[in-house]
């Protein structure tokens, strides 16, 4: 398994790029199950997630094509015979979003077998409401061996009201809605960006939506559905990971090709911090203001402080002088990466939901373990300003979501270089 060696110290200096963002991607090249025609998706993030979901697209009879060449970042989609709608388990229990397929599978062909995703590092994270919602709209749905076997003639517009905010259940039930009949009435929908860019390319491919974007989403169930061609929103989440990446180093950094007003929470929670921000149309950038100085966040859907970017703050709050308190509201083990962050020489006691962060604590380099994607990044950014060289093992956890992270990372300075396994093992 690929391990980083990186050397703390350098403050990062320059112009870094943001991708495509993943949870954008994989929605919506799950939409292309919706038509028979072929859709084209750019600014794809080169990322594992995005080869699981081609495998799994591929898996059930589409042609797909993906390209990372210098004009590209781009994939061409199409699912003219979907000859095997089965999402097997083999590639579901490495990607929980696979269950992003359950309603446009259902919504095309009246058919779908998709494998229980099972539990993951962060939480149970269980699809209840994905399921609750397809059956509101007419799908029976059982489960077989571990597998979801669902079926619907066709699907009928529902009036829905989840009962918590989530993310995918909301995009995997818009998607199954565009093909319904008649009209569904969505409430206390997640109003994530994510959400609002896979709507667009829906609405490009014929769908009639209402409201993306905010607590209620009306749709208007059609016969059909097209193709087209849509641009991938940039990642929010890596864009705030490179802008705590410049806090926490006391660098002068320009995070590019990002959409700031999807920032707005981390923003002014680092302008909180002390940290110097300059916000321009597709960029940020991020410098020193002196000592950091500690602040409290609790994890909300957004508009609020992301999740996603928790672990990473937490690594920011280990350098700033004070106590900061760290909640999570949103998954129920989402410490993951405390223990790591204390054997650094970090200063954080939990209680139940609760991080406390007691800086500043110089941090040590050590030999830790990534155990899932935002945690990993958490100790990259740690590992940036400790002491000495620090190796980080199971990084392929950073590479299901960061494209190319350390040479980004490099380009502007951090000392990061990977390591292959001895055995070539991934
Ligand atoms: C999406 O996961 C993201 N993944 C996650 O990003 C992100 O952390 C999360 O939203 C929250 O923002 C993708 O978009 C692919 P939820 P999702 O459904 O949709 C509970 C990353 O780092 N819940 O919004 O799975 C659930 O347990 C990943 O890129 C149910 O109870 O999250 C959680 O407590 C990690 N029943 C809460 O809702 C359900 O049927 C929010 O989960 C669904 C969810």
């Amino acid at each position: 398994m690929d391990k980083f060696v990186v050397r703390g110290g350098n403050p990062l200096l320059g112009t870094i790029k943001v991708s495509g963002a993943k949870n954008s991607a994989l929605p919506c090249m799950a939409a292309a199950i919706l038509t028979e025609d072929e859709v084209i998706l750019e600014n794809i993030p080169q990322v594992q997630d995005i080869e699981t979901e081609r495998k799994l697209l591929t898996s059930m009879g589409a042609e797909v094509e993906l390209g990372y060449g210098r004009a590209q970042h781009r994939t061409h989609i199409k699912c003219a015979i979907l000859s095997d709608p089965v999402a097997k388990y083999e590639i579901v229990k490495t990607m929980r979003a696979s269950s992003l397929v359950l309603g446009p599978l259902i919504a095309r062909t009246g058919i779908a077998r998709v494998a229980m995703p099972g539990g993951c590092a962060i939480g149970g994270r269980p699809i209840d409401l994905h399921i609750n919602g397809l059956e509101a709209m007419g799908a029976t749905i059982t489960q077989d061996h571990g597998y979801l076997e669902a079926r619907a003639d066709r699907l009928k517009g529902a009036h829905i009201v989840f009962d918590k905010i989530t993310v995918t259940g909301t995009e995997d039930l818009l998607m199954a809605a565009t093909l319904a009949e008649g009209e569904s009435i969505f409430e206390n929908c997640a109003r994530e960006p994510e959400v609002t860019d896979l709507a667009a390319l829906l609405i490009a491919m014929g769908a009639k939506i209402e409201g993306a974007g905010t607590g209620t989403i009306r749709i208007q169930g059609v016969a059909k559905l097209h193709g087209a061609r849509h641009r991938i929103n940039p990642d929010r989440i890596e864009a705030g990971t490179f802008l705590i990446a410049g806090a926490i180093t006391g660098g002068d950094l320009n995070v590019d090709c990002c959409e700031p007003k999807h920032l707005g929470a981390l923003i002014s929670k680092l302008e909180q911090c002390g940290v110097k921000i300059d916000v321009g149309a597709d960029h940020v950038r991020v410098r020193s203001g002196g000592e950091l100085k500690a602040a409290d966040i609790t994890t909300e859907e957004y508009p609020g402080f992301p999740t996603d970017m928790q672990a990473q703050y937490m690594a920011l709050a280990t350098q700033a002088e004070g106590t900061s308190t760290v909640i999570e509201n949103i998954f129920e083990n989402r410490f993951m990466h405390v223990q790591e962050l204390i054997r650094m020489g970090a200063n954080i006691t939990i209680s139940g939901r609760t991080a406390t962060v007691r800086g500043k604590t110089p941090l040590q380099s050590a030999a830790v373990m990534c155990s899932d994607l935002r945690a990993s990044a958490s100790l990259v950014l740690a590992a940036l300003v400790a002491d000495g060289e620090t190796i980080l093992d199971r990084v392929y956890h950073l590479d299901r979501g960061y494209e190319h992270f350390e040479e980004k990372l490099r380009g502007v300075g951090a000392q990061i270089r990977r390591m292959g396994d001895v055995f070539g093992r991934k």
